[in-house]
């Protein structure tokens, strides 16, 4: 059995806001493996930028383990975490915010080689020629501004930074969300060349499971600081367990108008609870059409299930969950 590449046990990452504590990570624990593309989805403020930000350490965990390669990255200094840095790169949302106005797209992709002082002006220049050429963009594009790109092309850039100095893992963190569909599909077609070009392990954050479905071998789904079920894709898209992650799929339209027409929808009541006050108990309880009693007071635990090895829920329903 391979050995995964990264290990999250119990991570939690709580933001004080006055004399309240913000659980935006709250006690989440999975592996990610090499050479997949796991999808981390759920809805706006669940929490997943901070989960990925917290693998990069740009945010420090509360408490918990991150391991890489078997390395507990939390127990690093921030200069000893340097060298292993290179290995875990991101790419965000938002590649007009995320790129320098003021720096030529050349300097934006050499960033990550000048900060590592890998090589010097000559080889510098070839490494900015050779990225481009892997995202697809022709060497013309190496004195462009970010304002003289289109949203795909920055995407683009963004890619070719975060590929600059070789990692081996990448968070995506909402990667395609601000593109335009067509474009989506250019830059899901590339993340999966390089992929397997370059044998890179992704986390794909999306807000919802459509987006995810392509690209994913496996799909983690959050809710409110919380996992609630992962699993490999075909299971999750064929029979999701947690009731957040059917109500989710049932979200998603199918593109045969009949079978459309006559499947159930389930429309969730009411809004996401605050992260500065989550219920107690299961967090989807206040939301949760089969909501018990139990639900109210027992957080269910998170666990595998039984006789569907890497399946994960946390939900009293399921079979083997139940609280005795
Ligand atoms: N620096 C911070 N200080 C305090 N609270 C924060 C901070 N960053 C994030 N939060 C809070 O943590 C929670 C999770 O935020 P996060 O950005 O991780 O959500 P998300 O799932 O990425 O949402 P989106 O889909 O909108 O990007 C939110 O309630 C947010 O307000
Ligand atoms: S534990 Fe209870 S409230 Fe939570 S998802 Fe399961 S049934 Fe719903
Ligand atoms: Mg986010």
């Amino acid at each position: 059995m391979t050995e995964p590449l990264v290990v999250i046990r119990k991570l939690k990452k709580h933001y004080k806001i006055e004399k309240q504590f913000l659980k935006a990570v709250d006690d989440v624990s999975f592996e990610i493996y090499p050479g997949e593309t796991l999808g981390l989805v759920g809805e706006s403020g669940c929490g997943k930028s901070t989960l990925g930000r917290t693998l990069l350490k740009l945010e420090e965990a509360c408490s918990g383990e991150i391991l890489f390669n078997g390395i507990d990255i939390l127990k690093l200094s921030q200069r000893e975490f340097k060298p292993l840095r290179r290995n875990i790169q991101m790419i965000f949302q938002d590649p007009y915010a995320s790129l320098n106005p003021r720096m030529t797209t050349r300097d934006i992709i050499a960033e990550p080689l000048d900060i590592h002082r890998l090589f010097n002006r000559e080889e510098r220049q070839k490494r900015v020629e050779e990225l481009l050429h892997l995202v697809g963009l022709n060497t013309s594009y190496a004195g462009r501004f970010p304002h003289e790109l289109s949203g795909g092309q920055r995407q683009r850039i963004g890619i070719a930074r975060a590929l600059a100095v070789n990692p081996s893992f990448l968070v995506c963190d909402e990667p395609i969300s601000a593109l335009d569909v067509s474009v989506q599909a250019q830059i899901v077609t590339l993340l999966k060349k390089l992929q397997n070009d370059l044998g890179l392990t992704y986390l794909f954050i999306a807000h919802d499971l459509a987006m995810v479905k392509y690209l994913s071998s496996r799909v983690a789904v959050m809710y409110l600081g919380n996992l609630v079920e992962l699993a490999t894709s075909d299971a999750l898209y064929a029979t999701p367990l947690h009731p957040y992650t059917q109500a989710l799929l049932s979200a998603i339209p199918i593109p045969d108008p009949k079978i459309e027409k006559n499947r159930s929808r389930i429309v969730l009541q009411g809004e996401v609870p605050s992260a500065l006050n989550p219920p107690p108990g299961c967090v989807f309880s206040t939301r949760c059409p089969y909501a018990k009693e139990i639900c109210h007071r027992i957080k269910p635990a998170w666990k595998e299930i039984e006789g569907e090895k890497g399946h994960f829920v946390a939900c009293h329903l399921v079979k083997g969950n139940e609280e005795k």
